[in-house]
């Protein structure tokens, strides 16, 4: 590709999950084929893209407040373009356009193949919206440029229609793509110094080969072996979903790690029935037991909302209890929120956001209190720790991850990054472990 003469600058802000970061490193590439290249400063960008979560209210607030707060810069520079994309555009579509007219285009889900032409639109004063159904959804080719951990999307959209949830409606239905297609993205991304891929999806385990059916377990133990890979994750899984043979992948393959996201969102029979899940609490038990003894020393995460619609302080309570129950490495916890089009929406029994809210501290403070009892276990055990960098906080630290995922700061020195290093925990903290490096990292790397 030959140098634009007039390069143009594009300026990128991604919200909401990690399937988020997918399109945006996808709209990045469509638009580097298009001239542009990216800046850190909105300021300096003749493009600034909103890539937006709309599963919580409140990220759909700060979508509007954030696009607002733009105004300014576009009254100063009339040519710069702005546009929405992501979960938000596709649930408000020309709605965005009509609310705010210093938006110049609104990019869906399901639309990132017409990223450039909604761009080329733009540029000749045409203000477009284009939402079609995520239905058709053909993914953009990758943009094969990587750093040492990567995210490849292996099927999109969901099928569960849980009550509380906007994604089967913004991400709309299941699809999966073709094995062959992930397994020359990641072949691609490890040749590109990729060391560690993650592998997403609303719910991988529905993961379904279209050519041959190979599904999801099948899939993991193909990508696990692709040579100079060091590291294969996956999220997210429903728990309905969780099959032994994936355990049995999980154990059996080296480069496939031992974490898993696995959220309940709830620890009363009477609210994960509301909610749609398709599991009790005792069957949720029962596969977590299971998970540990085919998976020893897995890291668990999860996801719990607070206050959903009837919440009696009893299903609250069991809520508590589960937690205590699980023992979950990380926990992302929420207030419940009305969404569009959900069947919850329409509930009586709405909570005031003061229990909401009372409810939510009292749950972190759970949490905390149990990751670091678990993180504490954890001193004098040995992590295998994939260096990624320089600690954010404190001088002379290197930071990774362990197997499970959780995060190791250890006294080391800039050229461990990108090594696979042994480190012995010393301290368990809420959100992260200290040790100390105990192996010369140039004998012996990978397990
Ligand atoms: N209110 C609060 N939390 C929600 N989530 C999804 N929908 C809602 C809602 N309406 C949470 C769930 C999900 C995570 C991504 O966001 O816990 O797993
Ligand atoms: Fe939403 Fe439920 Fe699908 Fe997860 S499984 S994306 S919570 S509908």
């Amino acid at each position: 590709m030959s140098e634009p003469a007039n390069p143009k600058r594009v300026h990128i802000t991604t919200y909401g999950c990690q399937m988020n970061e997918y399109d945006s490193s996808r709209m990045a590439g469509l638009l580097a084929e298009m001239g542009y290249t990216p800046v850190e400063r909105p300021e300096e960008a003749d493009l600034i893209l909103l890539n937006t979560c709309s599963v919580r209210e409140r990220a759909a607030h700060k979508v509007y407040s954030q696009v607002g707060a733009l105004k300014a810069l576009k009254d100063r520079r009339p040519h710069l373009i702005i546009g929405v994309a992501g979960c938000l555009a596709q649930q408000e579509g020309d709605r965005l356009l009509e609310h705010i007219p210093h938006l110049d285009m609104v990019v869906g889900t399901g639309a990132l193949q017409s990223l450039p032409q909604l761009v080329a639109d733009a540029d000749q004063g045409r203000r477009r919206s284009h939402t079609p159904q995520p239905r058709e959804y053909r993914w953009p080719p990758p943009r094969v440029n990587s750093g040492l951990k990567a995210l490849v999307t292996v099927m999109a959209g969901c099928d569960n229609f849980c009550t509380y949830c906007v994604v089967p409606y913004v991400r709309g239905r299941e699809r999966s793509r073709p094995a062959g297609e992930i397994a020359q993205e990641v072949a691609a991304l490890v040749e590109s110094g990729a060391r560690e891929i993650t592998l997403l999806g609303q719910n991988v385990n529905s993961y379904r080969d279209p050519r041959d059916g190979l599904d999801f377990p099948g899939l993991l133990e193909r990508l696990a072996r692709t040579p100079g890979l060091w590291r294969l994750r996956f999220t997210t899984c429903h728990p309905k979903d969780l099959s032994p043979r994936l355990m049995e992948v999980m154990a059996g393959e080296e480069t496939v790690m031992e974490g898993l996201h696995l959220p309940v969102q709830a620890g009363s029979d009477r609210v994960l029935a509301a909610m749609g899940r398709g599991y009790t609490r005792s069957q949720y038990l029962e596969l977590v037991q299971r998970l540990r003894r085919v998976v020893p020393g897995v890291a668990l995460g999860g996801d719990m909302i607070v206050g959903f619609p009837g919440e009696s302080e009893e299903d609250f309570q069991q809520t508590l209890a589960i937690i205590d129950e699980v023992g979950y490495d990380f926990l992302y916890s929420f207030k419940y929120s009305d969404r569009p089009f959900t069947r919850a929406r329409r509930l009586a029994d709405k909570l005031s956001e003061e229990i909401k809210s009372r409810r939510l501290l009292e749950l972190q403070e759970r949490q905390r209190q149990r990751s670091l009892a678990l993180h504490q276990e954890m001193v004098g055990q040995v992590a295998q720790v994939l260096v990624e960098g320089p600690a954010k906080k404190g001088t002379g630290l290197m930071s990774g991850r362990d197997r499970g995922g959780r995060a190791v700061n250890f006294p080391g020195g800039a050229e461990l990054k990108g090594r696979l290093v042994r480190v012995e925990i010393t301290q368990g903290l809420v959100n992260s472990l200290k040790g100390r490096l105990i192996q010369d990292p140039n004998k012996g790397v990978q397990s």
